[in-house]
């Protein structure tokens, strides 16, 4: 608690608050309290019975927030957000016993969702981007992570990456950008993958940086898609020119890709349900977030749940993400996430909170600005109408935020 000159732009009182900031109490719940903004950050935040003076003396505006819970603007940090089409039959053939890796190698999977971004014009998918953007803000959201990768090519990653641009332009909302250019082996490339790698790290990669069109740059590394030899080629590649980097690692096998990572001080290392102990060591190590994708594990009936019990030992922070794609998370609700978390694999709903707020925050270097309602850090936050913060991860179809506050003011979501 700090007292800053007054007078705040604006004082939220009669409010308990998930700060998500002292681990010392569940939640880091201060019941009764009192929030004070001013130029966009948190300038306050404690009992309200603490307050420095009288509320209308304290801040231009004081607002009653009725009892409702505050919790830290959500934050999805892992989303392939900007696609074209859908994968309805493609679930229907699943269904039927096909597998994801044999319908990806039919030419289906992530190469139909290709197909259908390349066809769609830049406009269209800002269009269907946003009214998704939308909802997620509904469901109290103010940060987002969008990756491209249903791209693959220098002309329609850079599609999808200008989408995610406009965006940011048209939402008041943060979003941050991810390369995922190496997401799958384009069909053009398949006898030239050493082509495809030159391409993403000798083209496109200067390219986006250049244009500043991502802040961060990740690889599917897997059987089915990138080597571990291939994903520290686009490492190197997107290091040397300053990218953050990403992994989606050890989802279906295990290649050890989360050691790379690790390795490449990485920010996360995401879906990892086949990751080891080594690599959960490595990635302590090198302060690397795991991103847990449940989504994904329940879309396509894995059996393989991440080791948790282990990464809590190790105390590696633990991010839940949707990964909303149209092929393995058609999800677009981090309380589904939370609630797929808890009952799928035993998350507490406040382990659950964190994952989706400060751990979220770190593994897309946000934490200095987001993810927890402490001083100086910016006023984001959502206000919701429950009892009790587990409620958030209780509903299994989410919940919808009554306010959102993005750099302390009211913003609109629907
Ligand atoms: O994160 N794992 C790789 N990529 C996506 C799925 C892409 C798709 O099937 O369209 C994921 O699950
Ligand atoms: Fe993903």
């Amino acid at each position: 608690m700090n007292i800053s000159l007054s007078p705040w732009n604006k004082l939220f009182i009669n409010l308990h608050a998930a700060t998500m900031a002292d681990t010392s109490v569940p939640y880091g719940a201060v019941r009764d309290a009192a929030i004070g903004v001013k130029n966009g950050k948190i300038a306050w935040i404690g009992k309200q019975k603490n307050l420095p003076d009288a509320p209308e003396k304290l801040a231009k505006e004081v607002m009653d927030a009725k009892g409702h819970w505050l919790t830290p603007g959500l934050i999805d940090c892992h989303t392939h957000m900007v696609f074209g089409g859908q994968r309805a039959d493609e679930f229907a053939r699943k269904l039927q016993g096909e597998s994801y890796e044999s319908i990806l190698a039919s030419g289906g999977g992530i190469l139909s969702s290709v197909r259908a971004t390349r066809e769609a014009s830049l406009e269209e998918l800002r269009e269907t981007a946003l009214e998704r953007a939308r909802y997620a803000m509904s469901q109290g959201l103010t940060v987002l992570e969008i990756k491209s990768g249903y791209g693959l090519s220098l002309e329609s990653e850079l599609k999808i990456l200008r989408v995610i641009k406009e965006l940011r332009e048209l939402l008041p909302i943060t979003i941050k950008a991810t390369c995922l250019a190496a997401h799958v082996v384009p069909p053009e490339f398949c006898d030239r993958r050493g082509a495809y790698i030159s391409l993403i790290c000798e083209e496109l990669l200067p390219q986006v940086k250049q244009e500043n069109l991502a802040s961060a740059v990740d690889v599917f590394c897997e059987k089915i898609a990138f080597t571990l030899e291939e994903a520290e080629q686009i490492f190197q590649a997107a290091q040397a020119l300053g990218f953050d980097l990403k992994i989606h690692a050890e989802q279906l096998s295990s290649l050890h890709g989360s050691s790379l990572a690790a390795r490449y001080h990485a920010l996360s290392a995401d879906h990892l349900e086949y990751l080891t102990e080594s690599d959960i060591i490595e990635m302590k190590a090198s302060n690397t977030v795991a991103v847990l994708l449940p989504g994904a594990f329940y879309f396509l009936r894995e059996k393989q749940i991440p080791p948790l019990e282990l990464l809590r030992q190790h105390q590696v922070p633990i991010a839940l993400a949707t990964d909303f794609n149209p092929g393995t998370s058609p999800i677009n609700s981090l309380s589904t996430i939370m609630n797929l978390a808890c009952v799928l694999w035993r998350f507490t709903p406040e382990e659950a909170l964190r994952g989706v707020t400060l751990h979220a925050a770190q593994a897309l270097g946000l934490q200095a600005t987001h993810g927890s309602l402490e001083v100086g850090k910016n006023a984001d936050f959502a206000f919701w109408n429950i009892e009790t913060p587990a409620e958030l991860a209780y509903y299994l179809h989410g919940r919808a935020c009554s306010k959102l506050v993005t750099h302390g003011e009211f913003i609109k979501f629907n």
